[in-house]
């Protein structure tokens, strides 16, 4: 088990058993099967509540990047909270308005955003667009003026900083496909000023994902301060500054900072600069959601072999695919405490060798046993596909305080076991949420 499965909040092993909140996880697994995805209200809000402490005070504000975890349940937190919304995509628009959110609570990502993306967005009044190309401040300009509408818009700026991050989750080189280039910004803003149907807003940055260290992220604001200050001298004034998202976890051993020292560290800068008033839009996905999930799979079968033991059990890389695609190492913990651990592969049921949830771990478990992997929540659920015609895990939300243990309530979220058979080839915005 890893050291720190009790330093989770919302999570707790007691008498040998795991629990989330004041629920027993393998009475979970049997009541709703497995692959489960299983999110504790509780850790929800002690993540957001780093956030919150850290923008306490100012005119900032937290837009959650509901990429990491699109589930309605969630959102809702979320906008109950308070929080907005960063999306990328016309289903994720559709999704923050399902949990309540207004427009101005949306700012809108994403290098590919077509004519029907930009329509729905400015028919829905979102808060402001993030340009990453001068074809699409363009577009932009023609969809609002068919619109009748001024579309807000910040720039993407690529601040060419390595972000010391894994090279597919790295967005803020020169070399990857984002944003718009350091030296040509300045005039793309004068560009953006003579467009009829543009509106400037701000000017936005994320230079990637699953960044452990504060150092990368002060020195891109400092970039894009320069840059606000070349705006200034040329009478274009920003009412923003979006910070992006890409705080990182600690999944195994990681020490990333925590959200306040981050935000407090970039508001420094930022009065350094001269810009103490200027709110500044921080857009986190993973560190709001990873530590709040698990991932619950039961063991169907042990298959030592000459070279290798392989344990294999019944979630796999559609259900969660950061192991194979970045290499990620995530925690599984047995609910049931065992001795006399081996070495073991962790592979899925699906048809390729890539098909592995883990590599060489030490783990002691048997043939029905259900496994936990931590550090599930961001980029599990909302990267699942139905390759190999499976169907999707189904969630719960956990919500039950120590004070209530009687009371704990399961939330169903909108994938039951029902839509899992029988609607998993849907659209996931289609689906009915009850
Ligand atoms: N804002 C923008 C414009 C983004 O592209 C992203 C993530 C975020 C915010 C949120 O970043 P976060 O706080 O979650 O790091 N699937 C990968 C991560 C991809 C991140 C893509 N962009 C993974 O599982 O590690």
């Amino acid at each position: 088990m890893p050291k720190d499965f009790s330093a989770l909040s919302g999570f707790s092993r007691r008498d040998g058993a795991l629990y989330c909140e004041e629920l027993n996880l393998r009475e979970l697994a049997q009541r709703f099967g497995t692959p489960l995805y299983v999110y504790s209200h509780q850790a929800l809000k002690t993540a957001l509540e780093n956030w919150m402490r850290g923008i306490a005070g100012t005119n900032h504000r937290v837009f959650y990047a509901m990429k990491a975890n699109s589930n309605l349940a969630l959102l809702k937190f979320f906008h109950d909270s308070g929080t907005g919304f960063d999306i990328v995509s016309r289903g994720e628009l559709q999704r923050a308005l399902m949990a309540g959110a207004k427009g101005n609570d949306i700012v809108y990502s994403g290098v590919g955003k077509s004519r029907e993306d930009i329509r729905a967005a400015l028919r829905a009044d979102i808060g402001c667009f993030n340009v990453e190309s001068i074809p699409e401040l363009d577009r932009i300009n023609e969809v609002a003026l068919e619109e009748k509408r001024m579309a807000p818009v910040s720039v993407r700026v690529n601040p060419d900083v390595d972000a010391k991050t894994h090279p597919y989750i790295s967005t803020g080189l020169k070399n990857n496909k984002f944003g718009v280039s350091y030296d040509q910004t300045v005039a793309l803003y004068q560009r953006a000023a003579t467009l009829p149907g543009i509106r400037i807003s701000g000017i936005d940055m994320h230079i990637g994902s699953q960044i452990t260290e504060l150092e990368p992220f002060v020195h891109a604001a400092d970039k894009i301060f320069d840059i606000v200050d070349a705006l200034a001298q040329n009478g274009i004034m920003l009412d923003h500054l979006d910070f992006g998202g890409g705080l990182g976890v600690r999944y195994t051993d990681e020490t990333p900072p925590s959200a306040e020292t981050l935000v407090k560290a970039v508001s420094r800068k930022a009065a350094e600069r001269g810009f103490a008033d200027l709110p500044i839009y921080f857009e986190p996905g993973r560190s709001l959601v990873a530590r709040a999930g698990i991932l619950l799979t039961t063991v169907e079968y042990l298959k030592p072999t000459e070279a290798k033991n392989f344990m294999i059990v019944d979630a796999a890389m559609n259900d969660m695919v950061r192991p194979t695609l970045y290499q990620a190492q995530m925690p599984l913990v047995n609910c049931t405490q065992r001795d006399a651990a081996n070495l073991w592969d962790v592979v899925g049921p699906v048809c390729e060798t890539g098909d592995f949830l883990a590599r060489s771990i030490e783990l002691a478990a048997q043939p029905g046993d259900v496994l936990a992997m931590t550090g599930a929540g961001a980029y599990g659920m909302s990267m699942a596909s139905n390759y190999n015609s499976r169907g999707r895990a189904a969630e719960v939300l956990v919500s039950g305080s120590p004070a209530a243990a009687k009371r704990s309530k399961i939330s169903w979220l909108w994938k039951t076991r029902f839509l899992r058979t029988h609607l998993f080839n849907k659209q996931f915005f289609d689906v009915h949420f009850p």
